[in-house]
């Protein structure tokens, strides 16, 4: 059985399948109508959603199938204290497929451990979105029409943002991509994005927008991440810190494409809306088709391919990380890989 935990999860060739899948499907959406006819997707979202929760829901209903779940914790029994692996336990039980999101780093990770039906992260913390990266990548796809040789920005809160750290994994993968990483200082990439997928060479780091944007093929703007931060006083210093206008992009190439996950806030102004390089929209609408074709990938495969290894103990060893899963969830085991990472959220 697979899951999508990790963007890496998935070989670059089984990203051009599903990228080749979507398009298929946004060419004849008639062809793939009953391909899940009987099939019913758990949708567990423990934090809120507008775009990953309902485009799933429309990529479930569009292949014929059904979904069941909850759009926040409020409304299941988590809030009478149930962990996330009996949760996951009893859902295995009333549907084929689970799609959650989850404030705790690596929670899907323990749900993938218990889950009798393939288990797809769709954002854990402030941790990994891979599914965000397919959108993105089905976009640079239609935008760009490649992955290798480009030099992509990517502006705001590099170090809560999950959709970049997933974003990195995805395109390091490529040849010739470099990274211009642009982020106040509060907000650097974490090093654990850092020391397994960016190299010496192929990126640098910036805190100004308008020095990095003339070089750049592709700009990944970002929210910073309110719902991370330990203090208000320090999310309200640092969440303006980046706004892309109209006159920002005076020096950018023409055929530069301005991508963001969204929700944005202010970090893009709506006078870029009209401007024809503004691809968010666009990335946004991609989602459905391409989580289309990862629902029909998954459903239709039965191998067992868990890179990341079962972990071992450590004796006396607990995660330094307050949000990951390790530290809140009862009953699992705290484990590490060989190079004393935790399993569940890398640190
Ligand atoms: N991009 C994204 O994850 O948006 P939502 O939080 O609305 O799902």
């Amino acid at each position: 059985m697979r899951n999508l935990v990790n963007i890496l999860d998935f070989s670059v060739s089984e990203i051009d399948g599903l990228i080749s899948v979507a398009s298929d499907i946004m060419d004849n959406p008639e062809k793939y109508a009953d391909k899940c006819r009987g099939k019913i997707m758990g949708a567990l979202f423990f934090e809120p959603s507008t775009r990953t929760r309902l485009s799933f829901t429309s990529a479930m209903m569009s292949l014929g199938g059904q979904v069941l779940g909850f759009d926040q914790a409020a409304s299941s029994s988590v809030s009478k204290g149930e962990t996330v692996s009996d949760t996951i336990r009893m859902v295995s039980a009333y549907s084929d497929i689970i799609v959650m999101r989850h404030p705790k780093e690596g929670a899907p990770i323990v749900a993938s451990r218990v889950a009798s039906v393939p288990v797809i992260n769709a954002g854990d913390g402030g941790h990994y979105h891979p599914t965000q990266t397919l959108t993105d990548l089905l976009t640079i796809h239609k935008k760009k029409g490649r992955f290798d040789n480009l030099t992509i920005g990517i502006c705001g809160d590099l170090k809560y943002g999950r959709t970049v750290h997933s974003l990195i994994s995805a395109m390091s993968r490529y040849e010739n991509v470099k990274f211009v990483l642009i982020s106040p200082d509060e907000l650097r990439i974490p090093d654990y994005v850092k020391e397994d997928y960016l190299k010496e060479g192929n990126y640098v780091e910036m805190t100004n927008l308008e020095k990095a944007i003339p070089e750049l093929d592709v700009l990944y703007m970002t929210r910073v991440q309110a719902e991370r931060f330990e203090s208000a006083e320090e999310y309200e210093r640092l969440k303006d810190s980046y706004i892309l206008n109209h006159a920002k992009l005076d020096f950018a190439k023409s055929d530069l494409s301005i991508m963001h996950p969204l929700p944005r806030v202010n970090e893009i102004d709506v006078d870029v809306d009209e401007d024809t390089r503004a691809h968010y929209f666009d990335q946004a609408m991609y989602g459905r088709y391409i989580r289309m074709a990862l629902i029909l990938m998954l459903l239709n495969t039965y191998e067992i391919d868990d890179k990341r290894g079962m972990g071992i103990e450590i004796e006396g060893k607990c995660c330094s990380n307050p949000h990951c899963i390790s530290n809140s969830e009862r009953g699992i085991k705290k484990l590490f890989s060989e190079g004393a990472k935790c399993i569940y959220c890398d640190q």
